[in-house]
């Protein structure tokens, strides 16, 4: 965990949040590197998920809602941590992660357990008092709820049929570390499916394998993954059955990546009481009336990142020398093709490594790199896990054609200048 952590900062992906101020716990920046990887996987998601199907509607809620969402959500309520403080050190531990009495930290022995709401609250306008309370949302799925009526009337869409969004969320967290696995705002990606109560068996099940497809398409190991079927006392308030889809992570083995859970129509049913607007659909061949039941498959963008680092994270040995290697599938890299002038310092050479890389740039994420010297570019870029280096030499000067490395193999090969692209596109899209 501490390379890939050091690696992220050393590289660009990720840097620890306000930083220059001695930080902020459980906040984490996301450098040039980290933008695209969490692009990439978005992208990769919205494909599989809305725009291959033809069941799907995307949509792009707000952050902030009005606070009678998260009454009527049952959030203000029934989203609670259940707290501990140690009376020795006053760290706080939700009492669900600890295994004992005492305290973890120190020993010393713990208060009562306490319950706490671990929404962000904010207020709307200059006066701060309970009128004003607005919450950041803890879920991207409230949205989704209370536009049901909005796609219903828009797109009359036949059951079953899904919403789906991706965006941040914010969780007042109390437990600590674990880089990016825990953060205090992070990014969802979510669908609510909307089906008829007999069905909602067979469309989470359905759900399941969409979940794995997915993921284990990105590059992941079946081995490092498990289902897991949450117990009674520990279902959210909200659901009647949820399972949590868990990655090997690389502190502390299996740990949840993703949540499935079935919500039954509470969420619907609950708005449409709260707020007088029948949210009820009606199915216009047999004019049959009622609330549809949800299967809400629930994806973290950041859970899914560290995943994808710790798989992709390769140490060889090439010949004595250590070579770290991000061998990230071509689809995720961040960087699809660095290009390199061998000798920085010919400007021949210079003007006609930056025609290379001004061919390829429209068409994929290129770098340019002329610091140091070739090897050390070549370091650099595996440690970025981009695919391909493209070197231009005095032989590219004479004869029109360039040194593609490719990442894995660390293989060579002469590629004519003319067919560089297609050969990019070929293997970068293969
Ligand atoms: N709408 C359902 C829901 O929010 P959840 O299990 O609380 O369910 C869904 O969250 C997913 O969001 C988790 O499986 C995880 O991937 C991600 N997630 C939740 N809290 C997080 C946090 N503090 N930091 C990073 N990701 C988080």
């Amino acid at each position: 965990m501490e390379k890939i952590v050091s690696l992220c900062k050393r590289r660009g992906f990720i840097y620890p949040g306000s930083e220059i101020y001695g930080g902020l716990a459980n906040t984490f920046d996301f450098g040039p590197l980290g933008v695209e990887l969490a692009h990439n996987i978005k992208m990769s998601w919205w494909k599989k998920f809305v725009q291959d199907r033809d069941d799907m509607y995307g949509l792009d809620g707000g952050i902030l809602m009005n606070s009678r969402v998260w009454e009527a959500s049952g959030h203000t309520k029934g989203f609670i941590d259940v707290l501990v403080e140690c009376k020795k050190c006053h760290k706080r531990f939700r009492v669900d992660q600890i295994n004992s009495k005492k305290c973890p930290e120190c020993g010393g022995e713990l208060t009562e357990p306490k319950k706490f709401v671990p929404m962000f609250k904010t207020f709307i306008g200059p006066v701060e008092d309970s009128s004003s309370i607005a919450y950041l949302r803890p879920e991207t799925a409230q949205a989704i709820f209370v536009n049901f009526k909005n796609i219903l009337d828009s797109f009359h869409p036949e059951i079953p049929f899904g919403i789906a969004q991706m965006g941040k969320a914010f969780r007042n967290e109390i437990t600590l570390g674990n880089f990016i696995f825990r953060k205090l705002e992070f990014e969802q990606m979510e669908i609510e499916y909307f089906i008829r109560e007999k069905d909602w068996e067979k469309y989470f099940e359905e759900w399941k394998k969409e979940m794995e497809e997915w993921f284990l398409d990105l590059g992941v190991k079946k081995k490092n993954i498990r289902w897991r079927e949450h117990k009674k006392g520990e279902l959210a308030h909200y659901s009647k059955h949820t399972e949590d889809m868990e990655y090997s992570f690389p502190f502390g083995g299996f740990r949840e990546l993703y949540g499935l859970a079935y919500r039954y129509d509470y969420d619907l049913k609950n708005h449409s009481e709260k707020s007088g607007k029948d949210l009820s659909y009606i199915d216009l061949k047999t004019n049959e009336k009622f609330f549809p039941h949800v299967i809400e498959p629930s994806f973290g963008l950041e859970r899914t990142m560290l995943a994808i680092l710790s798989e992709a994270y390769d140490e060889e040995d090439i010949k004595g020398t250590k070579r770290v290697v991000m061998k990230f599938k071509p689809s995720l890299a961040p960087i699809k093709a660095a290009v390199f002038p061998l000798l920085a310092n010919k400007p021949d050479l210079i003007k006609k490594a930056r025609k290379v890389y001004e061919i390829i740039r429209p068409h994929f994420l290129a770098m340019w790199d002329d610091r140091g010297n070739i090897g050390k570019r070549y370091y650099a870029q595996d440690e970025a896990g981009t695919p391909y280096c493209v070197t231009v030499d005095f032989d590219t000067l004479e004869k029109d054609d360039v040194t593609v490395r490719d990442r894995d193999s660390m293989k060579q090969e002469r590629i004519k200048i003319d067919n560089l692209l297609d050969y990019l596109k070929e293997k970068l899209n293969g």
